[in-house]
């Protein structure tokens, strides 16, 4: 069985800056992944990459056993889910919410003469509504609180079944209620057999899902550490990714945070 992810020395470099240094890190089948680290660390870059949008200036990128550089992106990105604050804002906001998940088939944003089928409407309805927007089928993208917003947009990124599943902040700007509706919503999915293998990016341990297996702590472009989440996931590292003397705790499938 091949990695999902196989990243081998990636590195981006814009002008002088290094968004990416020499990161190596290996997916396998089965794992979720929580990806943590401060503005600026390099994690939206990194989702970039690994949705197949953005190639590294030097190393390898292999993602579901192919290579970027040898593949053709196009057939690679709808085996790619992707949620994303540069996505959601792509919406047209006159766009049914139905319509933003369904049309991800085709792998557009904003539904034209596309002809959808009955079956792809009833997926899109039914993933809908294991998010809990089932009842804003109708209702326009602009319209929406950004909770809902955010939930429409991973109904989205599990339209085309995909076998990687990409996450950046998606429970980021919401309520305590939205937040936890979110992350009860992904732990469940972490838990179906059939998932995607899941990649999320946080700012927030809190915001980790239930069911998460591995790590990842990013700070100014590099891995401090990552690997199985409670080898991984503990203050010192995260004191150091966050640059804070800090005390992590886990109690009942879920992670807390603070200043010591
Ligand atoms: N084209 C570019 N040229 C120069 N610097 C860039 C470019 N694109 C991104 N950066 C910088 O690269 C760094 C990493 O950006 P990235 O968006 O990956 O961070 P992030 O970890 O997702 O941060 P946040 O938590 O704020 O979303 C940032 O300092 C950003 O300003
Ligand atoms: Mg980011």
């Amino acid at each position: 069985m091949h990695d999902v992810v196989k990243l081998e020395n990636v590195t981006v470099r814009r002008g002088s800056k290094y968004l990416l240094s020499e990161v190596s890190w290996e997916v396998a089948d089965g794992e979720r992944w929580v990806i943590l680290g401060p503005n600026g660390a390099g994690k939206t870059t990194l989702l970039n990459i690994l949705a197949a949008q953005m190639h590294p200036t030097s190393g390898v990128v292999g993602l579901l056993g192919e290579t970027l550089g040898r593949v053709d992106v196009f057939e690679l990105r709808p085996r790619i889910g992707q949620t994303s604050a540069a996505l959601a804002e792509r919406v047209p906001p006159g766009e049914a919410a139905v319509d933003v998940v369904v049309s991800a088939g085709y792998g557009v944003l904003g539904r034209w003469t596309e002809d959808y089928a009955p079956e792809d409407y009833a997926q899109a309805e039914m993933l809908m509504e294991a998010f809990g927007v089932g009842s804003l089928r109708d209702r326009t993208f602009g319209t929406l609180s950004s909770g809902e917003k955010k939930r429409v947009q991973i109904a989205r990124a599990l339209m085309t079944d995909p076998e990687l599943l990409l996450l950046d902040e998606p429970s980021a700007g919401l309520d305590l209620g939205g937040r936890e509706e979110v992350v009860a919503a992904l732990g469940e999915l972490a838990s179906e057999p059939a998932a995607p293998v899941s990649i999320l990016v946080t700012h927030h341990v809190e915001e980790i899902p239930p069911g998460y297996t591995h790590a990842m702590l990013i700070r100014e472009g590099a891995v401090v550490a990552a690997g199985p989440i409670d080898l991984t996931l503990t203050s010192e590292n995260l004191g150091q990714t966050f640059g804070l003397d800090l005390v992590v705790a886990y109690a009942e499938g879920r992670w807390t945070a603070r200043a010591r």
